[in-house]
């Protein structure tokens, strides 16, 4: 086990929901974090949809090592450390693109797109003795798994599968890629933008919190209620809504939090898009919906709205179509890259609505995603003192009201407002930084689950 000064099992009581602040500042734990989770965990790479012909290529990361991710001729996909073996260059350099090489900018060696060393410059004055280009291709990343149109990779020979990784967490990531025939695809390009705070605020919170809504968010959702009681005919803002808080109208609603994962929903009558969706976006779920129910079931294509972790760094909200990566950048930075993620069977017309309305409420200048961002830099900002990082948060909300649900909704669950996923989270996220091994990670995982609900 990799050398740390902070005992990272003490930071962490999710059984009486205590975290010490601690874990969001500290450089040992943040390099710890890197090998032990970045290094063992399923990581979102890309949409198929973005690299959809031999040569495609998508520029990402996995934690801070830069990957490029390539179609093959034959169809499959392969992810490469973005890193020459000659002195350590990147050799691929645009977002996304297609190429037959990926020719490195520093001496010139060339790689082919299943990643071997082809090309050397000056090779037989260079290298006399000889060299062994079999030996120096790129570093290929150990597994690459697709899921339903998402690419993710692991360095780690001994994870789990995908699936057994995702767990029940897949359910609620299938009523966004499973809602009609054809899945789904990602529309227009990523936005990408760096927010000064910690990469677990951000997907503790999409797993886990959808309290801040009641108030993090209430100046604009007050404002789009407000326009639409101003022109209830009027499109663009959506229809056959109700302005009363969905928390006063829901019948139930529900948190999910297992192995790090997390989700949360109200349920609904209607299928009713968010407000700030546009009216072409709230009428096509209303189009669309009988194909969604026959799929995926009511409760689930009733589901126009909700948070969601699946971890350690990919979240989504469903209904407004946005999907995006937690890019750890140090303990105090996070790379946000959004996605917009639509139904490949609608129009362009709607994916178009989809797209604006993503990036109207959720892109960098997005109104709801400011209200998020200016409180983790605020917190960040907070932890810088001694203090203030060595002092325990209050992860209580709804301690012991875990249960298993008979409705069809499955793994351990909650009402929406609790901490659940919260407590899931950090303790999946300590489990695996303390265990060496992925059964001890797994066992851990499972004593806890066992204890959560009795
Ligand atoms: S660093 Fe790439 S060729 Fe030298
Ligand atoms: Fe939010």
């Amino acid at each position: 086990m990799s050398a740390t000064a902070v005992n990272v099992d003490a930071l962490i009581d999710a059984a009486k929901g205590r975290v010490t602040p601690l874990i969001y500042t500290d450089p040992d734990i943040y390099q710890l974090e890197l090998e032990r989770i970045f290094g063992r965990c399923w990581l979102f790479l890309a949409h198929e949809s973005q690299i959809p012909k031999a040569g495609d290529f998508f520029n990402t990361y996995m934690g801070e090592d830069p990957i490029v991710v390539v179609r093959q001729k034959d169809g499959s996909v392969k992810a490469f450390l973005n890193q020459c073996r000659h002195r350590s260059m990147r050799v691929s350099y645009a977002d996304s693109g297609n190429t037959r090489a990926f020719t490195c900018p520093y001496h010139g060696w060339s790689y082919g797109v299943d990643g071997q060393l082809v090309e050397v410059p000056l090779e037989p004055k260079a290298y006399p003795q000889g060299l062994c280009k079999e030996k120096w291709g790129l570093r290929e990343v150990t597994r690459v798994e697709i899921y339903k149109g998402l690419i993710f990779g692991n360095w780690d020979a001994e994870a789990p599968d995908l699936k057994s990784y995702m767990g029940n967490m897949a359910w609620y990531l299938d009523g966004v890629l499973d809602r009609r025939e054809g899945g789904t695809e990602i529309v227009g390009g990523v936005h990408k933008w760096t927010i000064n705070c910690n990469w677990k605020l951000a997907a503790e919170q999409f797993a886990s919190d959808q309290y801040h809504a009641l108030f993090s968010h209430v100046s604009a959702v007050a404002v789009l209620g407000a326009a639409r009681d101003a022109a209830p005919e009027d499109k663009a803002l959506g229809t056959g809504q109700t302005n009363r808080p969905v928390w006063e109208t829901a019948k139930d609603a529900v948190q999910f939090g297992e192995a790090g994962h997390g989700s949360g929903f109200f349920f609904t009558e209607q299928p009713d898009a968010n407000v700030w969706v546009d009216g072409e976006v709230s009428e096509y779920y209303r189009e669309t919906f009988d194909e969604a129910e026959q799929r995926l079931g009511r409760i689930r294509a009733l589901r126009l709205a909700g948070h969601n972790t699946l971890f350690p760094t990919l979240s989504w909200l469903n209904g407004t179509a946005t999907l995006r990566v937690w890019h750890p950048r140090g303990p105090d930075q996070v790379e946000v890259w959004a996605f917009c993620i639509a139904d490949k069977a609608a129009s362009d017309h709607v994916k178009a609505a989809f797209e604006r309305s993503a990036t109207r409420a959720f892109g960098p200048a997005g109104f709801l995603e400011q209200d998020d961002s200016e409180n983790w830099v605020e917190i960040q900002k907070v932890l810088k003192g001694h203090q203030a990082r060595n002092t325990a948060m209050c992860l209580e909300m709804g301690l012991n009201g875990e249960r298993r649900r008979d409705d069809g909704i499955p793994g351990i669950t909650n009402y929406i407002f609790s901490e659940t996923a919260a407590r899931a989270l950090y303790r999946r996220w300590a489990d695996l930084l303390i265990s060496d091994t992925w059964e001890e990670i797994n066992q851990r995982t499972q004593k806890f689950q066992e204890e959560t609900v009795k």
